[in-house]
């Protein structure tokens, strides 16, 4: 073979991908998953499924070809603020350091943690499966290796129906798992086949959080919002009065 074929220098594409790969695989990441993988969470990482600003969802499979979600949140980049609004004043987090690591590994913990309590209540999510430092191994949603899409990029046909489910999940959040979600949105709730499947759940706090009001205020405001658009015509008030209607019947 010709030479100037292994100079790398020549292959930009390549070496861009080697930065953003060591971006997010940086020695601990690489250490965090192996970790879990050694403890057989999953087997092999095959290809990423979603690349987001605060972390990236890989698909994966485990010994047994169960497919698997694997979260990897960033420990450079990430929003701290963001997070630490979610965190500080959290009865479960008290004990946080204020550090960069320590933020995000224990938002991890949290969104596993919200998820196992989503689960109890009986909403439709991700299992959680195990966590280690900021990896999160859950359930895939999905079928054929593909992640089912988001209700932002695929509304549901009955809107009705959607708008009901919706709504019980947040009763569900509020009277069963004592948690206020905090991001309820289309971007964050999956489309499986008309079935409404919520992830993403590392900013819900516990009901006694001091902010926990706001946030459930925003997510009423939410779902006024998005399924006004679809064509139902609620007001938050009204969608309060939904969720409060269920109190004692979920
Ligand atoms: N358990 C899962 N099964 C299948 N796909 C998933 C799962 N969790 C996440 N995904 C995929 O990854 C995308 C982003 O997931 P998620 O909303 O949890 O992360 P994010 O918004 O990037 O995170 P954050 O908002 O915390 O930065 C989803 O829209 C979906 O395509
Ligand atoms: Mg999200």
């Amino acid at each position: 073979m010709a030479k100037e074929e292994f100079d790398l220098k020549k292959f930009v594409p390549l070496e861009e991908a080697r930065k953003t790969f060591a971006k997010v695989f940086d020695k601990s990441t690489i250490s965090a998953l192996h970790r879990l993988s050694t403890k057989r969470y999953f087997k092999v990482v095959e290809y990423v499924i979603s690349t987001g600003k605060e972390a990236h969802v890989f698909h994966a499979v485990d010994g047994a070809g169960n497919s698997r979600a694997v979260k990897v949140y960033k420990t450079g980049t990430s929003d701290f603020n963001r997070m630490n609004m979610y965190i500080d004043g959290e009865p479960r987090f008290e004990k946080v350091k204020k550090n960069k690591r320590s933020l995000v590994f224990a938002w991890t913990r949290k969104e596993f943690k919200n998820l196992l309590l989503m689960q109890k209540a009986g909403i439709a999510c991700p299992m959680p499966v195990a966590f280690h430092e900021n990896v999160l191994v859950m359930e895939f949603i999905g079928e054929k290796g593909k992640a089912f899409p988001p209700l932002k990029e695929k509304p549901a046909k009955d809107v009705k129906k959607a708008y009901a489910q919706a709504v019980e999940m947040l009763a569900r959040l509020l009277f069963k798992a004592e948690l206020v979600y905090g991001d309820f949105s289309e971007y964050n709730i999956l489309n499986q086949k008309e079935k409404l499947i919520l992830i993403d759940a590392g900013q819900a706090v516990l009901t006694s959080h001091p902010n926990a009001e706001e946030f459930f205020e925003r997510d009423l405001e939410n779902v006024a919002r998005y399924f006004s658009k679809q064509g139902l015509e609620k007001g938050r008030q009204q969608v309060k009065e939904d969720v409060k209607a269920l109190k004692g019947k979920v």
